[in-house]
Protein backbone atom coordinates (compact mmCIF):
# COMPACT_ATOMS: atom_id res chain seq x y z
CA UNK A 1 0.00 0.00 0.00
CA UNK A 2 1.44 3.57 -0.68
CA UNK A 3 1.45 5.92 1.96
CA UNK A 4 0.02 9.33 2.24
CA UNK A 5 1.72 12.05 0.84
CA UNK A 6 2.58 14.43 3.62
CA UNK A 7 5.12 17.50 3.73
CA UNK A 8 5.97 18.40 7.06
CA UNK A 9 10.09 18.79 8.34
CA UNK A 10 11.18 21.16 11.38
CA UNK A 11 14.26 19.86 11.82
CA UNK A 12 17.35 17.96 10.64
CA UNK A 13 17.20 15.38 12.94
CA UNK A 14 13.65 14.28 13.57
CA UNK A 15 13.16 10.40 11.87
CA UNK A 16 13.15 10.88 8.00
CA UNK A 17 10.01 9.31 6.41
CA UNK A 18 10.31 10.97 2.58
CA UNK A 19 13.38 12.68 1.21
CA UNK A 20 14.10 14.13 -2.58
CA UNK A 21 17.37 12.59 -3.68
CA UNK A 22 19.02 14.75 -7.16
CA UNK A 23 20.63 13.38 -9.88
CA UNK A 24 23.74 14.26 -12.29
CA UNK A 25 22.25 13.76 -15.24
CA UNK A 26 23.48 16.74 -17.96
CA UNK A 27 25.86 17.71 -14.93
CA UNK A 28 27.62 20.55 -15.88
CA UNK A 29 30.71 22.89 -15.00
CA UNK A 30 28.98 26.54 -15.63
CA UNK A 31 30.45 28.77 -17.69
CA UNK A 32 32.13 31.93 -15.92
CA UNK A 33 29.66 34.22 -14.29
CA UNK A 34 30.35 37.09 -11.16
CA UNK A 35 29.04 35.19 -8.17
CA UNK A 36 30.88 31.33 -9.50
CA UNK A 37 34.27 33.00 -9.97
CA UNK A 38 34.36 34.60 -6.45
CA UNK A 39 34.03 30.99 -5.38
CA UNK A 40 36.95 29.30 -7.16
CA UNK A 41 39.93 29.19 -5.53
CA UNK A 42 42.83 30.29 -7.34
CA UNK A 43 44.45 26.58 -7.32
CA UNK A 44 41.12 24.61 -8.77
CA UNK A 45 41.86 22.74 -11.39
CA UNK A 46 38.10 24.24 -11.97
CA UNK A 47 39.64 27.76 -12.91
CA UNK A 48 38.98 28.66 -17.17
CA UNK A 49 37.19 25.38 -17.90
CA UNK A 50 33.49 24.67 -17.86
CA UNK A 51 30.94 22.39 -20.18
CA UNK A 52 29.52 19.32 -20.02
CA UNK A 53 31.13 16.73 -17.26
CA UNK A 54 31.87 13.42 -18.74
CA UNK A 55 29.67 10.71 -19.63
CA UNK A 56 31.59 8.50 -17.41
CA UNK A 57 31.49 10.73 -14.80
CA UNK A 58 28.04 11.24 -14.99
CA UNK A 59 26.68 8.19 -14.82
CA UNK A 60 29.37 7.03 -12.53
CA UNK A 61 27.89 9.46 -9.85
CA UNK A 62 23.78 8.70 -10.80
CA UNK A 63 25.30 5.35 -9.85
CA UNK A 64 25.92 6.49 -6.53
CA UNK A 65 22.75 8.96 -6.13
CA UNK A 66 20.50 5.70 -6.93
CA UNK A 67 22.54 3.46 -4.49
CA UNK A 68 21.70 5.55 -2.05
CA UNK A 69 18.47 6.14 -2.99
CA UNK A 70 18.19 1.98 -3.06
CA UNK A 71 19.51 2.17 1.23
CA UNK A 72 17.30 5.16 2.24
CA UNK A 73 14.50 2.95 0.96
CA UNK A 74 15.42 -0.42 2.41
CA UNK A 75 14.97 1.67 5.17
CA UNK A 76 11.59 2.50 4.82
CA UNK A 77 12.02 5.55 3.52
CA UNK A 78 9.96 6.56 0.68
CA UNK A 79 12.56 8.74 -2.03
CA UNK A 80 11.54 10.72 -5.04
CA UNK A 81 14.03 11.88 -7.59
CA UNK A 82 13.98 15.17 -9.78
CA UNK A 83 12.97 15.37 -13.58
CA UNK A 84 16.43 16.76 -14.79
CA UNK A 85 15.99 19.50 -17.21
CA UNK A 86 18.66 20.37 -20.24
CA UNK A 87 21.26 21.67 -17.88
CA UNK A 88 23.43 22.12 -20.69
CA UNK A 89 21.24 24.92 -22.55
CA UNK A 90 21.79 28.45 -22.20
CA UNK A 91 19.67 30.60 -20.39
CA UNK A 92 18.54 33.87 -21.22
CA UNK A 93 16.61 36.55 -18.92
CA UNK A 94 15.64 40.50 -19.86
CA UNK A 95 19.36 40.91 -17.69
CA UNK A 96 21.24 38.23 -18.09
CA UNK A 97 22.64 35.34 -20.46
CA UNK A 98 24.69 32.81 -19.37
CA UNK A 99 26.11 29.58 -22.24
CA UNK A 100 25.04 26.48 -19.98
CA UNK A 101 23.72 25.57 -15.96
CA UNK A 102 24.53 23.64 -13.63
CA UNK A 103 22.76 20.11 -12.29
CA UNK A 104 20.12 19.55 -10.30
CA UNK A 105 22.50 16.65 -8.10
CA UNK A 106 21.75 19.13 -4.94
CA UNK A 107 18.01 19.73 -4.29
CA UNK A 108 19.30 20.96 -0.75
CA UNK A 109 20.78 24.12 -2.52
CA UNK A 110 17.26 25.09 -3.71
CA UNK A 111 14.38 23.69 -1.52
CA UNK A 112 13.97 24.96 1.80
CA UNK A 113 11.20 22.71 3.54
CA UNK A 114 9.81 24.39 7.11
CA UNK A 115 7.06 22.87 8.34
CA UNK A 116 4.14 22.11 5.66
CA UNK A 117 6.12 24.46 3.24
CA UNK A 118 8.33 23.69 0.67
CA UNK A 119 10.28 27.00 -0.40
CA UNK A 120 12.08 27.71 -3.96
CA UNK A 121 15.19 29.68 -2.78
CA UNK A 122 16.00 32.80 -4.87
CA UNK A 123 19.28 30.98 -5.77
CA UNK A 124 21.99 34.11 -6.01
CA UNK A 125 24.56 31.92 -8.98
CA UNK A 126 22.70 33.01 -12.99
CA UNK A 127 24.12 29.33 -13.82
CA UNK A 128 21.14 28.26 -11.31
CA UNK A 129 18.28 30.32 -12.00
CA UNK A 130 15.83 27.80 -13.58
CA UNK A 131 17.16 24.71 -11.34
CA UNK A 132 13.70 24.87 -9.57
CA UNK A 133 11.98 23.58 -12.56
CA UNK A 134 13.93 19.68 -12.14
CA UNK A 135 11.84 19.83 -9.31
CA UNK A 136 8.58 21.04 -10.47
CA UNK A 137 7.25 17.84 -11.12
CA UNK A 138 7.49 16.70 -7.83
CA UNK A 139 5.74 19.74 -5.86
CA UNK A 140 3.00 19.62 -8.42
CA UNK A 141 2.39 16.36 -7.49
CA UNK A 142 2.72 17.22 -3.73
CA UNK A 143 0.55 20.22 -3.92
CA UNK A 144 -2.18 17.82 -5.40
CA UNK A 145 -1.21 14.92 -2.61
CA UNK A 146 -1.10 16.65 0.20
CA UNK A 147 -3.97 19.15 0.56
CA UNK A 148 -2.03 20.76 3.93
CA UNK A 149 0.92 21.46 1.56
CA UNK A 150 2.35 24.97 0.77
CA UNK A 151 4.33 25.42 -2.08
CA UNK A 152 6.18 28.61 -2.40
CA UNK A 153 8.54 30.42 -4.75
CA UNK A 154 10.65 33.74 -2.95
CA UNK A 155 10.94 36.26 -5.20
CA UNK A 156 12.65 35.25 -8.63
CA UNK A 157 16.33 38.07 -8.31
CA UNK A 158 17.42 39.88 -11.24
CA UNK A 159 20.86 39.20 -10.92
CA UNK A 160 22.16 41.86 -12.91
CA UNK A 161 25.26 43.25 -11.73
CA UNK A 162 24.59 45.15 -9.53
CA UNK A 163 23.87 42.17 -7.39
CA UNK A 164 27.76 41.36 -6.89
CA UNK A 165 30.88 43.45 -5.85
CA UNK A 166 33.54 43.87 -8.88
CA UNK A 167 36.01 43.77 -6.17
CA UNK A 168 35.54 39.92 -6.11
CA UNK A 169 35.50 39.88 -10.30
CA UNK A 170 39.82 40.05 -9.66
CA UNK A 171 41.63 37.68 -11.45
CA UNK A 172 43.84 37.11 -8.14
CA UNK A 173 42.20 37.74 -4.53
CA UNK A 174 45.05 36.03 -1.70
CA UNK A 175 43.78 34.19 1.12
CA UNK A 176 44.47 36.66 3.55
CA UNK A 177 42.04 39.34 1.81
CA UNK A 178 39.41 36.56 1.29
CA UNK A 179 39.49 36.30 4.84
CA UNK A 180 39.78 39.97 5.90
CA UNK A 181 36.49 40.33 3.59
CA UNK A 182 34.57 37.81 5.01
CA UNK A 183 35.44 38.87 8.68
CA UNK A 184 33.93 42.63 7.73
CA UNK A 185 31.04 40.78 5.97
CA UNK A 186 32.17 42.42 2.83
CA UNK A 187 30.79 39.19 0.72
CA UNK A 188 30.55 38.70 -3.35
CA UNK A 189 26.91 39.48 -3.16
CA UNK A 190 25.56 43.45 -2.53
CA UNK A 191 22.12 44.31 -0.83
CA UNK A 192 20.67 45.13 -4.34
CA UNK A 193 17.76 42.93 -3.85
CA UNK A 194 16.56 39.19 -1.85
CA UNK A 195 19.05 36.63 -2.50
CA UNK A 196 19.22 33.56 -0.51
CA UNK A 197 20.04 29.45 -1.11
CA UNK A 198 18.18 27.43 1.06
CA UNK A 199 21.54 25.27 2.13
CA UNK A 200 22.29 28.75 4.01
CA UNK A 201 19.24 27.78 6.18
CA UNK A 202 19.75 24.88 8.63
CA UNK A 203 16.56 24.29 11.12
CA UNK A 204 16.09 24.22 15.01
CA UNK A 205 12.47 24.00 14.96
CA UNK A 206 10.94 27.05 16.26
CA UNK A 207 14.48 28.50 15.52
CA UNK A 208 16.38 28.94 12.34
CA UNK A 209 19.61 29.92 11.66
CA UNK A 210 20.64 31.45 8.49
CA UNK A 211 24.58 32.05 6.96
CA UNK A 212 25.24 35.63 5.63
CA UNK A 213 27.74 35.27 3.20
CA UNK A 214 28.53 34.40 -0.67
CA UNK A 215 25.14 33.13 -1.14
CA UNK A 216 22.63 34.80 1.02
CA UNK A 217 22.70 38.09 1.99
CA UNK A 218 20.82 40.17 4.50
CA UNK A 219 17.74 40.93 2.38
CA UNK A 220 17.67 37.44 1.76
CA UNK A 221 17.95 36.68 5.78
CA UNK A 222 15.13 39.71 6.61
CA UNK A 223 12.82 38.38 3.84
CA UNK A 224 13.22 34.58 5.58
CA UNK A 225 12.05 36.75 9.36
CA UNK A 226 9.55 38.31 7.60
CA UNK A 227 7.95 35.31 6.06
CA UNK A 228 8.15 33.07 9.19
CA UNK A 229 7.06 35.46 11.71
CA UNK A 230 7.00 33.35 14.07
CA UNK A 231 9.85 31.39 14.44
CA UNK A 232 13.48 33.24 15.01
CA UNK A 233 15.81 33.66 12.94
CA UNK A 234 19.33 34.02 13.45
CA UNK A 235 21.97 35.52 11.16
CA UNK A 236 25.50 33.91 11.72
CA UNK A 237 28.33 34.26 10.19
CA UNK A 238 32.17 32.20 10.01
CA UNK A 239 35.29 34.34 9.70
CA UNK A 240 36.98 31.41 9.08
CA UNK A 241 35.46 30.59 5.83
CA UNK A 242 37.43 32.34 2.42
CA UNK A 243 34.46 30.92 0.45
CA UNK A 244 31.34 31.06 2.35
CA UNK A 245 28.77 29.38 0.83
CA UNK A 246 26.26 26.57 2.14
CA UNK A 247 25.94 26.45 6.36
CA UNK A 248 26.00 22.04 5.94
CA UNK A 249 29.97 22.13 5.83
CA UNK A 250 30.06 24.25 8.83
CA UNK A 251 27.52 24.34 10.98
CA UNK A 252 25.68 20.86 11.58
CA UNK A 253 23.12 20.06 14.12
CA UNK A 254 22.93 16.27 14.68
CA UNK A 255 20.47 15.80 17.45
CA UNK A 256 18.59 18.13 19.96
CA UNK A 257 21.65 19.47 22.11
CA UNK A 258 24.65 18.55 19.25
CA UNK A 259 26.23 20.63 16.71
CA UNK A 260 29.40 20.02 15.02
CA UNK A 261 31.24 23.02 13.74
CA UNK A 262 33.92 23.37 11.36
CA UNK A 263 37.38 23.98 13.44
CA UNK A 264 38.29 26.34 10.66
CA UNK A 265 35.41 28.24 10.55
CA UNK A 266 34.52 28.78 14.21
CA UNK A 267 31.30 30.56 15.31
CA UNK A 268 32.40 33.89 17.10
CA UNK A 269 31.97 34.02 20.51
CA UNK A 270 29.09 36.59 20.95
CA UNK A 271 27.14 33.75 18.66
CA UNK A 272 27.81 31.13 20.75
CA UNK A 273 25.94 32.85 23.88
CA UNK A 274 22.58 31.66 22.51
CA UNK A 275 23.27 27.89 22.39
CA UNK A 276 25.69 28.04 25.51
CA UNK A 277 22.84 29.10 27.53
CA UNK A 278 20.64 26.78 25.86
CA UNK A 279 22.76 24.04 26.59
CA UNK A 280 23.51 23.14 23.68
CA UNK A 281 27.29 22.04 22.71
CA UNK A 282 28.98 22.82 20.01
CA UNK A 283 31.95 20.75 18.97
CA UNK A 284 34.98 20.70 16.20
CA UNK A 285 33.93 18.34 14.20
CA UNK A 286 37.07 15.58 13.12
CA UNK A 287 39.36 16.42 10.70
CA UNK A 288 38.21 15.26 6.93
CA UNK A 289 40.01 11.98 5.50
CA UNK A 290 41.01 13.94 2.48
CA UNK A 291 43.59 16.47 1.37
CA UNK A 292 42.40 17.33 -1.50
CA UNK A 293 38.64 17.28 -2.91
CA UNK A 294 37.99 15.18 -5.71
CA UNK A 295 39.07 16.62 -9.41
CA UNK A 296 36.48 19.00 -11.04
CA UNK A 297 34.53 19.70 -7.71
CA UNK A 298 33.44 22.78 -6.20
CA UNK A 299 33.27 22.05 -2.80
CA UNK A 300 36.09 21.80 0.04
CA UNK A 301 37.38 18.67 1.87
CA UNK A 302 34.50 19.73 4.25
CA UNK A 303 32.28 17.88 2.69
CA UNK A 304 33.58 15.11 5.16
CA UNK A 305 30.70 17.00 8.13
CA UNK A 306 27.73 17.25 5.07
CA UNK A 307 26.13 14.41 7.11
CA UNK A 308 22.53 13.11 6.77
CA UNK A 309 20.91 12.28 10.24
CA UNK A 310 17.87 9.50 9.68
CA UNK A 311 16.61 10.06 13.25
CA UNK A 312 18.48 10.84 16.42
CA UNK A 313 20.56 7.69 16.91
CA UNK A 314 21.31 7.14 12.96
CA UNK A 315 23.53 8.97 11.08
CA UNK A 316 24.68 8.70 7.33
CA UNK A 317 28.32 9.30 7.01
CA UNK A 318 30.70 9.10 3.15
CA UNK A 319 31.79 6.01 3.18
CA UNK A 320 35.80 7.08 3.10
CA UNK A 321 35.26 9.55 5.60
CA UNK A 322 36.48 7.23 8.63
CA UNK A 323 37.67 10.14 10.73
CA UNK A 324 33.98 11.64 11.00
CA UNK A 325 32.50 8.50 11.06
CA UNK A 326 34.93 7.28 13.96
CA UNK A 327 33.50 10.67 16.20
CA UNK A 328 29.86 10.45 15.46
CA UNK A 329 30.19 6.31 16.43
CA UNK A 330 32.60 7.84 19.67
CA UNK A 331 29.12 10.20 20.48
CA UNK A 332 27.33 7.09 20.53
CA UNK A 333 25.11 7.38 17.15
CA UNK A 334 24.59 4.50 14.80
CA UNK A 335 27.07 5.39 11.76
CA UNK A 336 25.82 4.34 8.42
CA UNK A 337 28.50 4.31 5.27
CA UNK A 338 27.56 5.39 2.03
CA UNK A 339 30.03 5.87 -0.77
CA UNK A 340 29.35 9.21 -2.39
CA UNK A 341 32.52 10.35 -3.05
CA UNK A 342 32.79 10.49 -6.74
CA UNK A 343 29.38 12.34 -7.10
CA UNK A 344 30.59 15.36 -4.50
CA UNK A 345 31.90 17.37 -8.12
CA UNK A 346 28.16 17.50 -9.40
CA UNK A 347 27.28 19.69 -6.42
CA UNK A 348 28.37 18.34 -2.90
CA UNK A 349 27.66 15.36 -0.04
CA UNK A 350 24.90 13.63 1.40
CA UNK A 351 23.12 16.51 2.75
CA UNK A 352 23.21 18.31 0.01
CA UNK A 353 21.97 15.87 -2.56
CA UNK A 354 19.05 15.13 -0.58
CA UNK A 355 16.09 17.58 0.17
CA UNK A 356 13.45 16.67 3.27
CA UNK A 357 9.87 16.49 2.96
CA UNK A 358 8.77 14.88 5.68
CA UNK A 359 10.08 14.18 8.80
CA UNK A 360 8.14 13.07 11.94
CA UNK A 361 8.03 14.99 14.59
CA UNK A 362 6.21 18.89 15.34
CA UNK A 363 7.70 22.33 15.84
CA UNK A 364 9.47 22.06 19.21
CA UNK A 365 11.76 25.01 20.93
CA UNK A 366 14.77 23.70 21.69
CA UNK A 367 16.12 27.02 22.99
CA UNK A 368 14.03 27.82 25.54
CA UNK A 369 16.50 30.48 26.86
CA UNK A 370 15.94 32.58 24.35
N1 LIG B 1 31.05 25.95 1.55
C1 LIG B 1 31.02 24.58 1.43
C2 LIG B 1 30.06 23.95 0.46
C3 LIG B 1 28.99 23.29 1.20
C4 LIG B 1 28.26 22.26 0.44
C5 LIG B 1 32.39 24.03 1.27
O1 LIG B 1 33.02 23.80 2.29
O2 LIG B 1 32.86 23.81 0.17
Amino acid sequence: MTRAIKVSSWNEWDPLRHVIVGKADHGQIPAPEPALNAKVPEESDMRGRWGRRSKDSIARANELLDEFSALLRRRGIRVDRPDPIDHNLAIATPDFTVANQFTCMAPRDVLLTIGNEIIEATMSYRCRWFEYLSYRPLLEHYFEADRGFRHVAAPKPRLTDRSYRPDYFADRIDEPTRLEWTARKHFVTTEQEILFDAADVTRFGRDLVVQHGFTTNAKGIDWLRRHFPSHRVHAVNFPGDPYPIHIDCTFVPIRPGLILNNPLRRLPDEQRAFFARNDWLILEAAPPAHNEPPPLCYSSVWLSMNVLVLDPKTVCVEASEVRQAEQLDRLGLEVVPVELRDAYPFGGGLHCCTADVWREGTCEDYFPRG
